[in-house]
């Protein structure tokens, strides 16, 4: 006989098994996690790790940008049934650490080096109180995927190294320029050739180079990759990691000189790498490019973008953050991005769309009202 109690708890049951059970993917909808609560993982990346997949991303708060709480982590088996890990990473309470609470900590990428069994996190990072001026990156280790990830340091990128793929600088003439003879005016076509000679790398030679939106990349071959926006957002830089990917080598190339790319997300298939990006217009969407390249070092060609359907020109409203490739299931890649809502940062959505490919091999990103992953079957 059903008690009265019985039925309470099958009917406890059934209500938070209708709240996890997500039917597909749905971009820009509100997309609830195991307790019903709308994911908060932006900017993020997803990593599989055995048979569990999962995504990490920034904490945003309802009515600011700055981090206050730090790197959630998610899990799944199916990537649409999403369970709320905790925060991988935490904002420090310790005034004056890097990553004191209410620092700017953006796109969080995580990867596993398997020979040292660690997980390796980096991130955009911005000091507390410095709005978007300190343009480094951070990075944090744990043992496990979920965390907790001990912070290890931030910085800029490779201080006193010259990227391989620029001619050497003429310290003199770029010194000069920098101190304003000549007078070059932002955007002319003399300021442009300057832009792409080094100008700003060669300001910021020193003291390393200013690395914004980024993403981390695993080679076949095991070696890594950090790609991020430097020098004032004109130039995106490609910098080897080393053997444990806590560090860069100190080797490094510029790509798209003066081109005005962030968000960059990156995959390979058949041995071509592809990689979209952003404009920059902060919060605001724009059209998505793309660039391909047979070599990590490049050089990269630039394409037209990838996105077809509606709103394609804006990328459906959204800004590029990952690309996912599904491991167990052949050629298949899910374009990840985030719409933001600046007004209302937790309440950003995410976009997440099978990539499909031309007959030569091109990617191509169309819109989708609502999918499923047995639909990649
Ligand atoms: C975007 C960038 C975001 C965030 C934002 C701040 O262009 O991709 O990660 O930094 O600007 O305005």
């Amino acid at each position: 006989m059903l008690t009265s109690k019985r039925i309470m708890t099958m009917a406890v049951a059934f209500l938070s098994l209708s709240i996890g059970a997500q039917a597909g993917i749905k971009p820009g909808a509100v997309w609830p996690d195991n307790r019903g609560v709308h994911i908060n993982a932006h900017g993020g990346g997803v990593l599989k790790s055995g048979d569990t997949y999962y995504w990490f991303g920034e904490h945003k708060a309802d009515t600011t940008s700055s981090a206050m709480v730090g790197v959630t982590c998610y899990s799944s088996k199916d990537l649409e049934n999403w369970t709320y890990r905790g925060v991988a990473l935490s904002v420090s309470d310790q005034k004056g650490s890097d990553i004191e609470r209410g620092c700017i900590l953006e796109r969080p990428k995580v990867i596993y080096n398997k020979k040292t069994g660690k997980y390796v996190m980096w991130f955009h990072l911005e000091l507390k109180g410095q709005g978007y001026a300190a343009a480094r990156y951070g990075v944090a280790v744990a043992d496990k995927a979920e965390g907790p990830y001990t912070f290890l340091r931030s910085g800029r990128v490779n201080p006193k190294i010259w990227p391989e793929n620029t001619p050497k600088p003429d310290a003199e003439v770029l010194t000069s320029a920098l101190n304003g003879n000549p007078k070059l005016d932002w955007w002319t076509p003399e300021w442009m050739e300057y832009v792409k000679k080094g100008m700003y790398t060669w300001r910021d030679y020193d003291g390393g180079q200013m690395a914004r939106d980024q993403t981390v990349y695993v080679d076949d071959d095991g070696k890594a990759y950090h790609i991020y926006s430097s020098e004032e957002n004109l130039t995106l830089q490609i910098a080897e990691l080393t053997d444990d990917y806590t560090a860069h080598t100190g080797r490094y190339v510029r790509v798209a000189e003066g081109g005005q790319n962030e968000a960059p997300a990156i995959m390979k298939r058949n041995g071509v790498y592809w990689m979209i990006t952003s404009g920059c217009t902060g919060w605001a969407p724009n059209k998505a490019r793309m660039f391909t390249a047979t070599s990590i070092w490049g050089p990269w060609k630039q394409l037209p973008n990838p996105c077809v359907g509606p709103n394609a020109d804006l990328t459906f409203g959204g800004q590029s953050t990952y690309i996912l490739k599904i491991a167990d299931r052949p050629d298949t890649y899910i374009f990840m991005a985030d719409i933001w809502r600046p007004e209302h940062p937790s309440d950003a959505r995410y976009i997440w769309l099978p990539i499909e490919f031309k007959a030569d091999g091109t990617p191509v990103v169309e819109w989708k009202d609502e999918w499923s992953m047995d639909d990649l079957k």
